[in-house]
């Protein structure tokens, strides 16, 4: 191959202090190991060394131990985009040592091709295979790579031979145009394939090839409790209910659903709900949930910028990759989260929050308005363009001393406007055509946890015969999370 071979220490080696490193992948499926642990161990030894050492980092989203909590524990990253949950990267972003820019997935490749976000130096790409034409086969999570790679100046490749090249054939690389001459995206049906099986890269900006064997050492998800098993069910029954009265066609519609804990829990629940069709997904990331509503026939095609898999189920998938390419396409979460797509396809979005408001906007991502969690990811590039938008939560967190229910939201990722339906383990509010106070009336009576609503009623009762069109009171409206704040219960509220 006439690829310049080098160990992880070398590639790492041709990076300086204050370049913009991009990375392949998805999730921990496609992104590098080797060449980050090797940044990382450098940037600490140039550190001791008393000399500066920092990179801007841009990733798909997630990435794994080796680049988010090894570069973060390394002190080596100055900015950082566009999704992390790492707890070192979140300490540092918390801490303000990492300047975070929190974007919406879909429009990431277009910022970096339109020039937004500067240049970029390295892109590292984990690669099954490579040849000398600079035809690329990528593994499992695909992220902004094709833009990524197009955009960089240099390139490095981790040759990863832990996993077999036969995964060729899941991907659809495409990227869309550059306005004014961009066109439609002709994707019409979920398994719709309109770009190509391989990434391709210029093979004269590959500076390395470095040779390694990993896995992706993902772990599964926590089992289904009884308060995620019960607002699975509520979805089911909200699904249904809108299939009986045809507000869902009987053909149904594709499903888009979020990620973490909740919604894997979501999606075991729809396995079981008898009354809905064999579906489609068209989404950002399929955790292991999926993979057995395939093997069931209870999901039918699978479209996803991810393989999000915990390990034993991701070789599961390999080891009978031939089946899985009739029911699961790969492509960038350009495509994958496109509102343009999710529009015409008429996707039923599901995504978690971690609190909502009694009006019905959405905080996905800070604690406490101030910390945050993960990042807006794709949640609202489908919320915001879904047929129905559903959002689903808990009622409380952490034993019970936050509502995930309160006055006003301390953070706002989806407003009022793009949340139709909001769903907990007490129940489903559909908040489509209600106003303010109707809204809130129905969350408070519907969705919040028992232990919470006479609080709530009290908020409410406080704005009874207050004008305004929005029941708020700017003086109580965070009381909740100043209680939590202060005594660490927000059943402690008292109002003033
Ligand atoms: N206040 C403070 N902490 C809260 C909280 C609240 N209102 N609600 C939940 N939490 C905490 C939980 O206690 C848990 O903490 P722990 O990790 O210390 O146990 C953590 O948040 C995660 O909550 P969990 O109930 O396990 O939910 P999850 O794993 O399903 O994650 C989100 C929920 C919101 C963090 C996650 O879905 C996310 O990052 N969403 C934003 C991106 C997105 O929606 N992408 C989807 C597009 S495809």
């Amino acid at each position: 191959m006439k690829y310049k071979k080098m160990t992880a220490e070398q590639a790492a080696a041709l990076i300086k202090h204050g370049d913009t490193v991009s990375v392949s992948g998805f999730t921990a499926a496609g992104s590098p190991r080797v060449v980050t642990a090797a940044l990382a161990v450098r940037a600490e030894a140039e550190h001791e060394a008393g000399r500066e050492f920092k990179i801007n980092l841009y990733t798909g989203a997630l990435t794994n131990e080796c680049v988010d909590e090894a570069l973060a524990k390394a002190h080596a990253i100055d900015k950082r985009m566009p999704f992390q949950g790492s707890p070192a990267m979140r300490a540092g972003i918390n801490a303000g040592e990492i300047n975070y820019f929190d974007m919406h997935l879909s429009v990431v490749g277009q910022y970096v091709r339109y020039g937004f976000l500067g240049k970029i130096d390295y892109c590292i790409i984990e690669a099954l295979a490579i040849n000398e034409d600079g035809e690329i086969v990528l593994s499992g999570g695909v992220g902004c790579v094709d833009t990524y790679s197009q955009v960089a100046d240099k390139i490095i490749i981790e040759l990863n031979s832990a996993y077999d090249a036969k995964i060729r054939g899941l991907h659809d690389i495409y990227t869309p145009a550059t306005p004014p001459h961009r066109r439609e995206i002709p994707i019409y049906e979920p398994q719709d394939r309109i770009g190509s099986p391989i990434l391709r890269v210029d093979p004269k900006k590959v500076v390395a090839v470095v040779d390694c064997h990993y896995k992706y050492g993902v772990k599964p998800f926590t089992p289904v409790d009884e308060t995620t098993a019960q607002l699975g069910k509520n979805v089911a029954r909200f699904l249904t209910e809108e299939l009986q009265s045809g507000r869902i066609p009987a053909e149904f519609l594709p499903l888009q659903s979020g990620v973490g804990n909740v919604s894997n829990a979501i999606l075991h629940e729809l396995q079981e709900a008898d009354d809905i069709p064999p579906f489609k997904l068209y989404t950002e990331v399929l955790q292991d949930q999926v993979i057995d509503l395939i093997d069931m026939g209870r999901c039918t095609f699978a479209s996803s910028g991810s393989l999000a898999l915990s390990d034993e189920v991701y070789d599961k998938v390999m080891d009978n990759i031939d089946f899985y390419k009739q029911h699961i396409v790969l492509r960038p979460y350009e495509l994958s989260n496109h509102p343009e797509i999710v529009r015409r396809l008429g996707i039923v979005a599901i995504n978690t929050a971690l609190e909502a408001d009694i009006f019905g906007n959405v905080n996905s991502t800070h604690v406490m308005g101030t910390k945050m969690m993960n990042g807006v990811g794709g949640a609202a590039d489908f919320a915001r363009n879904a047929y129905i938008s559903v959002f689903i939560c808990p009622s409380v967190a952490k034993g019970g001393s936050i509502s995930a229910i309160v006055p006003y939201v301390s953070h706002v990722d989806s407003s009022e406007h793009s949340v139709m339906v909001l769903i907990t383990e007490q129940g489903i509010a559909d908040l489509r055509g209600k106003s303010p106070r109707q809204r809130a009336e129905l969350i408070v009576e519907n969705c919040a946890h028992p232990s919470y609503r006479p609080l709530l009623r009290e908020y409410l009762k406080l704005m009874d015969g207050v004008a305004g069109h929005t029941p708020l009171s700017l003086h109580n409206a965070f009381s909740f999370h100043e209680e939590f704040l202060r005594s660490g219960d927000m059943h402690n509220t008292q109002f003033e």
